[in-house]
């Protein structure tokens, strides 16, 4: 997106002084007239490079019919919100035909709707509105696993061992005298073995079938082509309905190794992956021929379809996957494991931006997504607790830490180049709800070990903040009980309030498509000499500084800042009156023109 304004960075008169802030001064993104931007759609060469791509948990955006359930209608009401918050594209995750044992990321028909988010005349609507209103649409495609009501696997297990239809999955005789012992020691990500034995059709104990991650999600076979065959068709039918790209779950597990060897396991008898390494299931050479395989699929079609991978491998392998003749990029999970200080942010900028000059593709940015805890929280944490689920349940973060630290690292993310994707709800400075009645929750994970689970980034959004719900369902129920606390942090309150997170959002977004901040061409440049605990970003006449200590840094006297103009602050800071970087807080200055 281009400006014919003024350069926004000389658009702003206030000086370093985070007090002096006038948030009138940039305006809120006008939603993008309709019209106008329908005939640009699909012509904007490799926009996925630059992208901001907002995640759509479609279970819990928001809920038309009242069930208490997300879906694509209410997702489609909401797009305005989308497009006026500045945006390029949403990514869906899972609407497909599932009994939702994992929340749609066990699909029963790749095909079609679930009739608890709509009908695929609903998804023709969304993506009609979205594209409209300017807006790409990612979907999801989950190649590794189906559910276990896929009629192919219902298929599987009526069939007898050896059949064609088992050979869509993974069977195995297991070992032992009986073939009571699984087939390999492989355990599954959701914890517990990874295989599941069957019951023949003659009653007896049978085969066992592989599955990485619940029972209830088998394990494709990729190595046979009928699998293959097919998922080129999905990806056809969803290219044909409109998406402009695929965000491939789990893309680094379809080909297991030869032989399905035995893993090393660890003392708790879970397989044992050595730092920055993966199971032994997961990264085997042979995945890479897919994306060869899917290429040329996407290709065929006009307006620059994609594919964004996510696959937790290790950096070194990433150029494998990536390439004018591979996926288009991979979700770069370091940024979102980074701690909240200088070396950490300072390696996870820097590796994979030089992982992006070795593939030529750039890299991308995230915080926060339906599998992890929300980063409001996460940076509430002791530093050493930030990433990952073994928070114990009674550890309770440190809320307005955590969001003044979520606003920092967000401005900070969005300030680099290449693609950066939000989860719903980030824009609010939402937090991880930690109280939720086990009863109530439905991640398998926390089914299977006990563990809090994924929920607690799950739960419904809050769109108003007096209505039932939080304006999340006309009926006012929810899936997951939301906390009170969602009141305050509703969009309509945020929208009124030019301090709020909902609002620094918008003008971050605003500023980054204006100042084309997302851009390769404009490298990223580190500031040396800066005081402990600063992070300074250069991007030309763009200065970012993140302060990433407790207490306030006067950054005034640096003559490399003289005259310098805030643009934008995560935070401003009342209390020390002081012409300061303020505690945890991220800054966007502009030195052009500065002597
Ligand atoms: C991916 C999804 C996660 C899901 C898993 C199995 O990691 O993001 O939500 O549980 O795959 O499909």
């Amino acid at each position: 997106m281009s400006s014919q304004s003024a350069d926004p960075l000389a658009a702003d008169t206030r000086t370093i002084d985070p007090l002096a802030a006038d948030a009138s001064i940039v305006p809120s993104p006008t939603p993008k007239a309709p019209g106008a931007v329908a005939s640009d759609h699909g012509q904007a060469p490799e926009w996925w490079r630059d992208a901001v791509v907002y995640q759509v948990y479609p279970r819990s955006f928001a809920d038309a019919d009242g069930d208490g359930m997300g879906d694509l209608a209410g997702i489609t009401a909401h797009l305005p919100h989308l497009a006026a918050l500045g945006v390029d594209a949403v990514w869906l995750s899972p609407f497909y035909t599932s009994p939702q044992k994992d929340a749609g990321y066990d699909v029963a028909d790749y095909m079609d709707v679930d009739p608890r988010f709509g009908t695929l005349a609903d998804a023709d609507e969304l993506f009609a509105r979205a594209h409209a209103l300017g807006l790409r649409v990612i979907v999801d495609i989950v190649p590794n696993h189906s559910s276990d009501q896929h009629p192919l696997f219902q298929e599987a297990l009526a069939a007898a061992p050896g059949s064609p239809e088992r050979e869509m999955y993974v069977f195995r005789d297991g070992r032992g005298e009986h073939g009571e012992l699984p087939p390999n020691n492989w355990t599954s990500i959701f914890h517990g073995p990874a295989w599941t034995r069957v019951t023949e059709a003659d009653g007896a104990p049978g085969q066992w079938y592989l599955h990485i991650f619940d029972t209830s999600q088998p394990d494709w076979n990729w190595e046979n082509p009928e699998v293959r065959a097919m998922f080129r068709d999905v990806l056809r039918f969803w290219l044909e309905r409109g998406a402009d790209g695929f965000r491939v779950d789990v893309a680094h597990g379809m080909i297991k190794p030869e032989g399905l060897p035995d893993a090393t396991v660890n003392s708790e008898g879970l397989i044992d992956i050595p730092d920055g390494e993966v199971p032994v299931y997961f990264d085997n050479d042979g995945v890479l021929d897919i994306y060869r395989e899917w290429r040329p699929i996407l290709d065929a079609y006009p307006g620059d379809r994609m594919m964004v991978l996510e696959a937790w491998i290790p950096e070194r392998r990433l150029p494998l996957y990536i390439g004018a003749e591979k996926a288009h990029q991979s979700f770069n999970f370091g940024f979102l494991q980074a701690r909240w200080d200088v070396g950490a942010l300072r390696a996870a900028i820097e590796k994979p931006l030089a992982l992006a000059d070795a593939v030529q593709s750039p890299t991308t940015w995230v915080l926060s997504n339906h599998d992890v805890i929300r980063h409001a929280s996460r940076f509430g944490f002791p530093p050493e607790h930030s990433f990952g689920e073994g928070l114990a349940r009674d550890e309770e973060p440190d809320a307005a830490l955590g969001l003044l630290r979520a606003r920092a690292a967000s401005l900070l993310m969005l300030s680099l180049p290449g693609a950066a994707y939000l989860y719903q709800g980030e824009e609010l400075g939402l937090p991880e709800v930690r109280e939720i009645p086990d009863e109530l929750r439905e991640d398998p994970a926390h089914k299977r070990a006990g563990v809090p689970g994924r929920d607690g980034c799950r739960v419904p959004l809050p769109w108003l903040h007096d209505a039932p719900a939080y304006g999340f369902s006309p009926s006012g129920r929810s899936w997951l009980p939301q906390p009170p606390e969602f009141a305050d942090l509703a969009a309509d309150i945020q929208a009124e309030d030019p301090d709020s997170t909902l609002e620094m959002y918008r003008r971050a977004l605003s500023l980054r498509h204006e100042l084309e901040l997302g851009r390769h061409e404009r490298p990223v440049s580190f500031l040396e000499g800066l005081p402990d605990g600063v992070l300074g970003v250069g991007r030309g006449d763009l200065v970012v500084l993140v302060n990433t200590t407790g207490r306030s840094v006067r950054v005034d006297e640096d003559p490399r800042f003289a005259g310098a103009r805030v643009l934008i602050a995560s935070h401003e800071d009342d209390a020390t009156g002081l012409r300061a970087l303020p505690a945890d807080t991220t800054l966007w200055l502009s030195t052009a023109g500065a002597r």
